[in-house]
């Protein structure tokens, strides 16, 4: 997979995206991260990349010409998924990461200001992505999040040991509880059945707990359709 990013402050992304499994993945040629400054694409000779808003309101637009030259130049031909960070776009969950998990190229415009010129999500973006219920100071944050929880999913990028099977969001339920050595920490115990060797006891009781949690903290997964994922 080729990801794009595009962006007013490149220097953002180096720090998350040269470490750990983002890293691996990258130097594994799973995943081709490439980091664009919005600013190489404006016309304007002050390198001015926003404006005000048409009918008046606080705060500055991004202006369409350099997203649209942007993104022209970095798909050249290739067929790509255009996304828009934004706070007013679908909320990101497993199922659209496991969708975009499977895309060849993704461009990711990280929007900032008031927005971005609306004939971008109209014309160049196929959607937009919300990373959740609150507004951050801009796109890249986001596009992060996106970059990670799409890039885990590329085949041969998590090894044995970071396994997908079981974790959260997985049949619509958080992952169950886990605990590891010693048995006995300070007096606060592991759960008597993870030291049974009984498998499928211990598989039994996984399950529940894994109910129990989705139930006190998410709710609302129980009522999806089990196996929505895909
Ligand atoms: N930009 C600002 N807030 C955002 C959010 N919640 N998700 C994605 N992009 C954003």
């Amino acid at each position: 997979m080729r990801i794009d990013i595009i962006t007013i402050f490149p220097g953002l992304f180096g720090p998350y995206i040269n470490e750990s499994i983002i890293k691996r993945a990258q130097q594994k040629k799973k995943v081709v991260i490439k980091v664009h400054d919005l600013r190489d694409f404006t016309e304007d000779k002050h390198k001015k990349v926003d404006d005000r808003p048409f009918g008046g309101g606080p705060g500055m637009v991004m202006s369409a010409q350099p997203i649209f030259d942007a993104v022209k130049k970095i798909k050249g031909k290739r067929a790509v998924r255009v996304i828009v960070t934004c706070p007013s776009g679908n909320v990101l969950n497993q199922k659209i990461a496991k969708n975009l998990a499977k895309c060849k190229n993704i461009i990711i415009i990280c929007g900032h200001y008031e927005g971005i010129d609306e004939r971008v999500r109209d014309k160049v973006a196929q959607e937009a992505i919300s990373i959740g219920d609150y507004v951050l100071t801009g796109g890249e944050l986001a596009a992060l999040v996106l970059v990670d929880s799409v890039t885990r999913l590329l085949p041969g990028v998590l090894g044995k040991a970071e396994s997908l099977k079981d974790e959260s969001f997985e049949q619509n339920l958080l992952e169950y509880p886990q605990y590891t050595r010693p048995a006995n920490f300070r007096g606060i115990k592991v759960p008597n059945v993870l030291l049974s060797g009984n498998h499928s006891l211990i598989e039994k009781w996984r399950k529940e707990q894994a109910v129990i949690r989705t139930k006190k903290y998410r709710p609302d997964l129980l009522l999806k359709k089990t196996n929505q994922c895909c």
